[in-house]
């Protein structure tokens, strides 16, 4: 595998191992506020990370490439209000699908068409993840400053289950 590409790929799972870490501590500040179906919903979506994270780890491996773990970041504080949560949250998305795009752009260069091929299921998924961040912003807007409706958008989120992605390596 070329170097830049390999690197890259490695980089990748250490920023969804920090996805994960981000949101849970977004599930963090909901569980303080009492939201526990935010803190549901941002819970799973950690655990969505870690998987995205391990795909990665795994792709590398089945290629035979050398995998290095480096020191995950602390999260960033963002929790001065729950709106500001969700907004960091969509910010951090369109952050990843950066990443994804530049590595897709490195095995494009050096007509990897494995990699390239592994990456369209990130592609697809990071279409997905900005959709779900938007949402959430949109509900919010309608619904967050009426305690009555932002107890239904919590009951809805408290909903969320966890699945397994559709990508297996
Ligand atoms: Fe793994 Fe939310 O991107």
């Amino acid at each position: 595998m070329n170097e830049k590409v390999r690197a890259l790929l490695n980089q990748q799972v250490n920023k969804e191992f920090y996805s994960a870490y981000l949101y849970l501590d977004f599930s963090n500040y909901f569980e303080a506020r009492g939201l526990d179906g935010f803190a549901n919903w941002y819970k799973i979506q950690a655990q969505e990370e870690r998987d995205h994270a391990m795909l990665f780890y795994q792709y590398l491996h089945n290629n035979n490439e050398a995998v290095t773990l480096e020191a995950i970041d602390k999260p960033e504080a963002v929790f001065d209000s729950d709106m500001a949560v969700l907004k960091a949250g969509l910010h951090h998305e369109l952050y990843v699908t950066s990443l994804i795009n530049d590595i897709y752009e490195a095995a494009q260069d050096v007509k990897d068409f494995r990699t390239m091929q592994f990456l369209d299921w990130f592609v697809m998924e990071q279409g997905e993840e900005e959709t779900n961040a938007n949402d959430l912003i949109s509900k919010m807007e309608l619904f967050g400053s009426d305690p009555k409706s932002l107890y239904m958008l919590n009951s809805e989120l408290a909903g969320r289950v966890y699945s397994a992605p559709s990508l297996v390596l």
